[in-house]
């Protein structure tokens, strides 16, 4: 099981970047946690990170035909960006969106999610361990889609 882990703006400086709010983990702390668990769960991660809307746009084209399952943090355009969800809805590949902060306790703007009506569920608030809980949660939903599929 193949899953595109897409990093969206600002998270590039996690560790540094308001680590009361974000944590103090660095993205390649992230992203070497979860390729060793992606291991143990029998499934290969492939982690990008971009600042720019239409180069993560690209990546979730690319992942049509490689990517069983996408694992998404658009970090600011969660909420502003209707392209975005557009990219996630036309791979038709099951996704999970996923925030280190919990997003519904701050801003009231931070409350909508534009992203996460295409996606099969969302995780926030566990800090750098909301990606784990998001790779197991995009397991099972993969997992039963398929076993739907062989019906
Ligand atoms: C975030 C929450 C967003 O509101 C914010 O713009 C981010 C990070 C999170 O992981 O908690 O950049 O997606």
């Amino acid at each position: 099981m193949n899953v595109l882990v897409l990093h969206g703006p600002n998270l590039n400086l996690l560790g540094q970047r308001e680590p009361d709010i974000y944590g103090k983990t660095t993205l390649g702390e992230i992203d070497s946690q979860l390729t060793k668990r992606a291991k143990e769960l029998g499934m290969t991660v492939r982690c990008i990170q971009s600042n720019h809307e239409g180069v993560l746009i690209d990546a979730l084209h690319d992942a049509i035909g490689w990517a069983d399952g996408i694992l998404i943090n658009p970090g600011g355009f969660t909420h502003t960006s209707v392209a975005l969800r557009d990219a996630i809805a036309a791979t038709g590949i099951p996704t999970v969106e996923v925030h280190l902060s919990n997003v519904a306790a701050r801003e009231s703007f931070r409350r909508r999610s534009i992203t996460a009506g295409v996606c099969a569920g969302q995780i926030s608030g566990f800090g750098a361990h909301s990606y784990q809980l998001g790779l197991i949660g995009l397991k099972e939903v993969v997992g039963s889609r398929k076993s739907e599929e062989n019906r």
